[in-house]
């Protein structure tokens, strides 16, 4: 048997390699078993919504559902963002609703209307005094609620993942084009200071042609699992496979790379290792065996672009690792790297005077000094963080990050702006879910991303951010 097996491993690898001399396929077109999932046709009548502009509101009037441990904070900072209104509040308990009405009081607003129990968020979704509806809700809320609240003529702005799985990623586009309402899913993470700063060097060209970038949540919730009303995050890995949390990466990956403002994400493959971890908190919180645990430990996702850029992709919510959304950038002249250690590289002219390299010199492979590095965050700080960095250091949620979230939110619709985030970065971000349990599922198979634009990812060229002529 052992025979056999070796011999039938020499036909094989004789036939690849002379099959590779030979033929020299192009892989892209070549191969075939790709997955690819159904596209929906846009119904007649119904309009992209890339680059949507809205009429300007005065006063931005929101309504928040879901206040849980994170839905509070996005109450305060509202509460700090001139020509905001916070209209009407809702949970599943009524206690919560109360207990934020405080933040309202306390910060000197008026009590919001206040809705609770399974459905109260219809309700609030129907008033005809909001412009915004914010959702915080467990994730399998997001685009129920989304959707419900579009049609009901509200902007919304949803929290990560937007979507849990692609058919409701198809709706939330959907809905978004047929209402011409805004869709953001509220992505914190390309809000940070290191990661607007570099984007404001990605696109000053310092890096030059940025060729593959890297992005993660590597997170140990080991503290938090227990504290998830009704265990809805615990639950959700149990049942799905796949990187169900990947947009904290793949937000500044893709803005990074102007992904559907001039290029597009092509296809993917995924691998996970086996589920250790899952299980056992399963069996600790609840004292039930659960040998049919499915999301892996640690998931990793590679996807290649139209333009022939690379993304790298990784989910680690159950190991005992440092917190890293790993942030990395490639391009032909520089490097960027933010976990564990911020830094910068850059090609520098690494040759003697007479012309041979000079193999002591190994300046360009460590990271720029300190100095260097700080003088260049200063004299690249995004103008976003010039304007706000002082209040949101003040304001805080994740040191900052949250409040230039919602103000940049807040700013766009009171001018009429597209904003940060669109309905296509909401779907781009949270179809990995599903996408990336369809590769793993069969064997790590590349899968097609679906183009949610439907045609139009090359109708702006370049991700920037919409800002007020002066
Ligand atoms: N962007 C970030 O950095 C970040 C950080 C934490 C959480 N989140 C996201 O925020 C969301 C909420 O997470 P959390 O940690 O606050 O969870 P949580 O379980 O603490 O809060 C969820 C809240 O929703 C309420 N809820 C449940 N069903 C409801 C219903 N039918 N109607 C109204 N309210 C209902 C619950 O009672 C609870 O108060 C999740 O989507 C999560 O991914 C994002």
């Amino acid at each position: 048997m052992k025979k056999i097996i070796y011999l039938l491993a020499i036909t094989l690898a004789i036939g690849c390699y002379s099959c590779h001399c030979k033929t020299e396929p192009k892989a892209e077109n070549a191969v075939p078993g790709m997955i690819k999932t159904k596209i929906p046709t846009r119904p007649a009548g119904q309009k992209d919504v890339v680059g949507l502009r809205c009429a300007p509101l005065d006063t931005v009037r929101v309504g928040f559902i879901g206040l849980g441990m994170r839905g509070p904070g996005a109450v305060y900072r509202f509460t700090q963002i001139e020509g905001t209104s916070v209209k009407a509040l809702c949970d599943l308990y009524p206690e919560r609703v109360e207990a934020t009405q405080k933040i309202l009081t306390d910060n000197n607003c008026p009590r919001a209307a206040a809705y609770s129990g399974e459905e109260g968020w219809k309700e609030l979704c129907e008033r005809d005094d909001i412009d915004l509806v914010y959702i915080v809700t467990p994730w399998l809320l997001h685009t129920p609620i989304a959707v419900y609240a579009m049609e009901h003529g509200k902007h919304v702005a949803i929290e990560v993942p937007a979507a849990m799985n692609l058919d409701e990623c198809w709706q939330l586009v959907n809905t978004a084009e047929k209402t011409q309402r805004h869709c953001m899913m509220l992505e914190n993470c390309v809000y940070d200071f290191f990661e607007l700063t570099t984007l404001n060097m990605a696109q000053h060209g310092l890096f030059g042609e940025i060729l593959h970038v890297e992005g993660s949540y590597i997170h140990n919730l080991e503290e938090f699992w227990h504290a998830y009303q009704g265990n809805w995050r615990l639950d959700f890995n149990e049942k799905y496979r796949g990187d169900v949390y990947a947009t904290h990466g793949m937000g500044p990956a893709c803005q990074l790379l102007d992904i559907h403002r001039g290029d597009k994400m092509n296809y993917l493959v995924a691998m996970d290792c086996k589920a250790v971890t899952g299980p056992e908190i399963v069996k600790k919180q609840t004292g039930r065996e659960c040998p049919d645990f499915q999301n892996g430990d640690h998931t990793m996702t590679m996807i290649r672009t139209e333009k022939g850029k690379t993304l790298h992709i990784q989910h680690d919510v159950m190991n005992p690792r440092p917190y890293s959304r790993m942030y990395q950038l490639t391009g032909s002249e520089g490097f960027a790297n933010k976990y564990p250690i911020e830094g910068y590289t850059f090609k520098a002219d690494n040759t003697s005077l007479e012309g041979v390299p000079d193999h002591e010199n190994l300046n360009m492979h460590t990271f720029v000094p300190q100095q260097v590095k700080t003088t260049l965050m200063e004299k690249y700080r995004h103008p976003i963080q010039k304007e706000l960095e002082e209040k949101a250091r003040k304001v805080g949620g994740h040191g900052g990050m949250d409040f230039i979230m919602d103000y940049r939110l807040v700013y766009c619709l009171r001018n009429g702006l597209p904003l940060d985030q669109d309905v296509y970065d909401a779907a781009e971000w949270s179809c990995l879910g599903d996408l990336t349990r369809l590769s793993i599922e069969n064997n790590s198979m590349p899968v097609e991303v679906p183009d949610f634009t439907r045609g139009n990812w090359n109708k702006i060229q370049g991700y920037r951010h919409a800002m007020v002529e002066k």
